[in-house]
């Protein structure tokens, strides 16, 4: 059927006021351009859609239908323009992320309160390594990411929102473990436990050494945090790990941390996104929210 929403309105109208004069009130139209409209769509559907008895308008059969379709329709546009609105006045819509696999030990916390804000914000969170982030992206999968330093190969809107910082822990019953002002060149004569190659923790540590001409050289690799922090309470080595993901292993005193010289690593959390990219309102709000309200949303711990 070929039909306008014009029409459609109209003959809602006339078929509710089941009046043309009414009608034509109501839209601030003339009652012959109204007559006009509903007969072009009589002529679409194919049947009449009002009869007049008298002076009296009466919706035919089909007129019946009709209306009962005009409505769904107007009443679907409707609530489209609803969610528009809400959409414009941030009450609703979706936020994307994806976040450093080192960023997840905090991550929810922000968004079970952004979430408590704004209740109607569906999330969908991405958690993976520095590499699969830049993906991400590169590929325009996200809108906003939070991860370590921002690469100089992407154009990125990148702004600090916490510190990072990268710390050695050990098991407790570990011989360093107790003793003040290690040398970082002791370090070298441990085993220790590394992210796999694209994590950021795991790159920093590398750049960290080369830095300084040292290297650990003997490293066993371990694709997450967990499994690095299960692997040295087990007493298989030392492991160099963002603060912020000890902070039940430190609670419980399963782990310590070692006074290295030199160290903490000093990182930085950032939030960004690619510059050129148009931010949705609730990413634009969920963005702020994570530059104004981490710090004191999170408890984290600290090392002073
Ligand atoms: P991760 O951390 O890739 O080691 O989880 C990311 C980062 O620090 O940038």
């Amino acid at each position: 059927m070929n039909l306008t929403l014009r029409q459609l309105k109209i003959f809602e109208a006339v078929a509710r006021c089941l009046s043309y004069t009414r009608a034509s009130k109501e839209l601030h139209l003339t009652q012959p351009a109204v007559s006009m409209q509903v007969k072009q769509l009589e002529e679409s559907a194919g049947l009449p859609l009002f009869e007049q008895i008298g002076k009296r308008v009466f919706l035919t059969e089909a007129g019946q239908e009709m209306a009962h379709y005009a409505r769904s329709v107007l009443d679907t546009l409707q609530e489209a323009d609803q969610v528009f609105d809400e959409m414009r006045g941030m009450e609703r819509g979706c936020l994307r992320i994806a976040v450093a696999s080192t960023a997840n030990y905090f991550v929810p916390r922000l968004l079970a309160a952004f979430c408590q804000r704004y209740p109607a914000v569906k999330v969908s969170l991405d958690v993976t390594n520095r590499e699969g982030l830049l993906n991400a992206l590169a590929d325009n999968e996200v809108d906003l990411v939070i991860m370590g330093k921002p690469p100089d190969s992407m154009d990125l809107l990148a702004e600090i929102f916490m510190d990072n910082p990268l710390v050695v822990i050990a098991s407790p019953q570990h011989p360093l473990a107790g003793e003040k002002n290690i040398p970082l060149q002791r370090l070298q004569e441990e085993t220790f436990l590394i992210r796999e190659q694209g994590s950021g923790t795991r790159s920093a540590t590398e750049r960290f050494f080369i830095d300084r001409d040292l290297s650990l050289s003997s490293a066993m690799e371990m694709s997450s945090s967990e499994a690095i922090k299960q692997g040295v309470e087990a007493g298989l080595g030392l492991g160099l790990l963002s603060l912020h993901t000890l902070e039940m292993e430190l609670t419980l005193k399963r782990l310590v941390l070692l006074d290295v010289q030199e160290l903490p690593i000093l990182r930085k959390w950032y939030v960004m996104y690619r510059t050129g990219k148009r931010l949705s309102m609730v990413a634009q709000k969920f963005r702020e929210f994570v530059l104004e309200e981490s710090q004191s949303i999170l408890d984290l711990p600290t090392l002073s």
